[in-house]
C-alpha cells in the first residue's frame, strides 16, 4: 500500500495560502485545515472557516469539538463542501482548548472518543481519522495509548496521526508540549505491530530523509508540520525521492515553485487578499541556501505594505539570484 506523507495541521500557519504552496511543491501531500473548533462553525462564519482551494485535494479538515452531535453537524458540512477527510484533535494542550474539553485531555475519555467517531460515520460518511498523542500526564504507559486505539478503532477510525510525545495538560505551554515531553517513536511502531490492520502514521522532530526512511519502514506514513514551513525544501526534496514526476524537468528547482505560487498570488490579490498573508509563506524556501538573509529581508522585512503586488516577490528573486550567481561566480 502506498505510504501516507501528510502535512501537519498548524494554527496561523496552515491556511488555505500555505496549503496550495504545499499543493505545488508535493502533489501527493495529504493536506490538512488547521484545528477549526465545532463551535466557531456553529456560532461563527462558516464561508471563511471551511474555504479551500479546490488544487488542496485531497483535503482533510481537523476539527476541536466533544459533542457528538455537534461534531456530526460539522461533518455534515464539510462533505458539503467537499472535504476528502473528517481529522479529529485530540492533541492540543492549550488551557482554552482543555476548558472547552477537547484537544488532548479526551485522550483519557475514549468511550466519548468513541461516540464522536461514531456519529460523524453515521452522519457524513467521510472517512475519519485522529490525531493524538502517545499519553498525557501521569497516564503515560502503552495500555493507555493501545485502550485508546482499541475503542475509538472499533468506533470506525482507521488511520491515527499518533505525535510520538506525551502533552503535559498543567506546566507546559502548547509550545513546551512540542519540544520537552521526549519523543517516544517506539511506541507508536508498537501500535503498528498490535493493531497491524490499522493505517498508523508517525508525527513530531521528523526532519531528515534518513528520519522518514526508518519510520516507513515500521510505519504506513509520517506527517509533518514544523520543518514543512522551516524549511518548504525539505518537502520537495521528499516528493522527488519518493514520487518522482517524469514530466517535471530534474531542474525544477526554489525558483520555479515560487513562480508558479505566484501565480495564485495573482489571482488572489485580484481577490483582495493581501500579498503578505501570502508572501510569509515563502520565507523558508531558500533556507540554507546562499541569498537566504536577503529574501527574507526583502520579502518581510518591513512587512509589505498591504497594497503592495508581486514586484516585491519578483526583485526578492532578482536579488537572490544576483548573491548566488555572484557566489559562483
Ligand atoms: C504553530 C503550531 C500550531 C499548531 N496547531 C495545531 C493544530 O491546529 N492542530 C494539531 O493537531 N496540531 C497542531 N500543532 C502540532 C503539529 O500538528 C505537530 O503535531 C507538532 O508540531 C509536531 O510535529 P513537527 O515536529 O513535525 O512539527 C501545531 C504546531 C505548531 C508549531
Amino acid at each position: 500500500m502506498e505510504k501516507i506523507f501528510a502535512l501537519a495541521p498548524m494554527m496561523s500557519i496552515t491556511d488555505r495560502h500555505f496549503r496550495v504552496f504545499m499543493r505545488h511543491i508535493f502533489p501527493r501531500l495529504q493536506l490538512y485545515t488547521e484545528m477549526i473548533s465545532t463551535g466557531s462553525i456553529i456560532h461563527g462564519s462558516r464561508h471563511d472557516l471551511l474555504d479551500f482551494d479546490p488544487v488542496e485535494h485531497p483535503v482533510g479538515i481537523q476539527f476541536g469539538g466533544c459533542n457528538p452531535n455537534e461534531l456530526a453537524f460539522c461533518a455534515r458540512l464539510a462533505q458539503e463542501r467537499g472535504y476528502d477527510e473528517i481529522n479529529l484533535n485530540i492533541g492540543c494542550p492549550s488551557d482554552r482548548v482543555q476548558n472547552a474539553r477537547f484537544g488532548a485531555c479526551l485522550m483519557a475519555e475514549p468511550d466519548l472518543v468513541a461516540s464522536c467517531v461514531e456519529e460523524i460515520k453515521r452522519i457524513s460518511g467521510l472517512p475519519i481519522t485522529i490525531k493524538t498523542r502517545i499519553g498525557i500526564d501521569k497516564y503515560d504507559d502503552y495500555e493507555f495509548l493501545a485502550d485508546f486505539i482499541t475503542k475509538t478503532s472499533n468506533a470506525g477510525c482507521n488511520r491515527f496521526f499518533i505525535h510520538a510525545r506525551k502533552a503535559w495538560l498543567k506546566g507546559l505551554s502548547p509550545r513546551q508540549n512540542r519540544s520537552i515531553p521526549p519523543l517516544e517513536y517506539d511506541k507508536v511502531y508498537k501500535v503498528k505491530e498490535d493493531f497491524p490492520h490499522l493505517q498508523i502514521i508517525a508525527n513530531g522532530g521528523i526532519h531528515s530523509l534518513s528520519a522518514v526512511e526508518s519510520h516507513l519502514g515500521k510505519l504506513d506514513g509520517v506527517m509533518i508540520g514544523r520543518e514543512a514551513n522551516r524549511n518548504p525544501w525539505f518537502m520537495k526534496e521528499l516528493s522527488n525521492h519518493y514520487f518522482a514526476n517524469p514530466d517535471e524537468s530534474p531542474e525544477t528547482g526554489r525558483e520555479a515553485i515560487v513562480r508558479s505560487y505566484m501565480q495564485y498570488i495573482e489571482e488572489q490579490l485580484r481577490q483582495g487578499v493581501a500579498l503578505k498573508t501570502m508572501a510569509r509563506h515563502l520565507m523558508g524556501i531558500y533556507h540554507g541556501q546562499k541569498g537566504a538573509r536577503h529574501w527574507r529581508r526583502m520579502l518581510c522585512g518591513d512587512g509589505p505594505v498591504s497594497d503592495a503586488g508581486l514586484e516585491i516577490v519578483e526583485s526578492a528573486l532578482r536579488q537572490v539570484t544576483r548573491v548566488q550567481n555572484f557566489q559562483h561566480s
